[in-house]
């Protein structure tokens, strides 16, 4: 069976570019099926220039149809209007005030919000002004629950992740107990081994594997190691969190720049 679908890009500016483009696609094809575009977001300082591109080159979307996000669907080709029907989430936090500089809110704030004509109801922020993290973990499942109904799990139209040195990721951190969470949409975790050292709430495995299609954006020399090991299947889920995304029914493809995929050995290569 073929692996995952690989992109290397030549470097972070142009992975940036093609991730911007490709989310782009994921939300006509979402929109057009299903009438809305659900984007769970990945924190970490990779996506901002992601975010950024998304926002200016595509907030004033083609469209020219104001419809309900809930009954109309644009006819197939038709014109469509993104951002009434673009609905944001996070896949984790760092279980810090909002305007803390490591707030994956902040990045997003700065980087995509300020930038693209989004209604405020239309985002969904994990709420770490409650007094912790496990209150603030069952607070967002149930935010998700009121608004993707009475499912088993919420299924994400598009799911963004990121790559940590070590292979977690969102905080699905090596050795932690919250990669053994298969009955919570929302968990928190303590911090993992590399910064910000701070409590997290974070999606767990159930959740992301249940997207239509999960999205890698992977940048940086530092990442060779964990990606190699994941991509090519060689570890535990334990050791490179990262390994575990494996979405039941949806896709998942990496977007890399050229300096993360420097591990990955051509295919057929003889290891011994
Ligand atoms: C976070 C992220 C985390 C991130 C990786 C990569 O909250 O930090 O969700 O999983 O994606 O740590 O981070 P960088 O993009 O900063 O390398």
């Amino acid at each position: 069976m073929a692996g995952p679908e690989l992109i290397i890009y030549q470097d972070p500016e142009e992975l940036a570019a093609g991730a911007a483009e490709r989310i782009l696609r994921a939300a006509a094809e979402s929109i057009a099926a299903r009438g809305r575009f659900t984007l769970c977001l990945t924190g970490g300082s990779t996506p901002r220039k992601t975010y950024a591109l998304f926002a200016q080159q595509h907030g004033s979307a083609a469209g020219t149809r104001h419809v309900s996000p809930d009954t109309e669907l644009p006819a197939e080709g038709e014109e469509y209007d993104l951002w009434p029907r673009t609905f944001l989430f996070f896949g984790d936090e760092r279980f810090v005030p909002a305007d803390d500089d490591r707030s994956n809110d902040k990045m997003v704030r700065e980087s995509l919000l300020e930038n693209a004509p989004i209604a405020a109801n239309h985002v969904f922020a994990i709420p770490t002004y409650l007094p912790t993290p496990q209150q603030a973990a069952e607070a967002y499942a149930q935010t998700l629950k009121t608004f993707f109904g009475g499912v088993a799990w919420p299924e994400f139209d598009l799911v963004l992740l990121g790559l940590g040195e070590d292979g977690h990721t969102a905080s699905l951190f090596p050795g932690s107990a919250a990669l053994r969470v298969t009955d919570r949409w929302v968990t928190s975790s303590p911090p993992g081994t590399l910064p910000p050292p701070v409590d997290r709430v974070t999606l767990t495995f159930p959740v992301f594997n249940a997207a239509r299609q999960v999205m890698f954006l992977v940048s940086g020399a530092n990442k060779a190691e964990a990606l190699a090991d994941v991509y090519q299947g060689w570890v535990s889920v334990d050791q490179r969190p990262a390994a575990g995304i494996r979405p039941a029914s949806g896709s998942t493809i990496w977007l890399v720049d050229r300096a993360a995929s420097r591990s990955l050995l051509p295919k057929g290569t003889n290891v011994l």
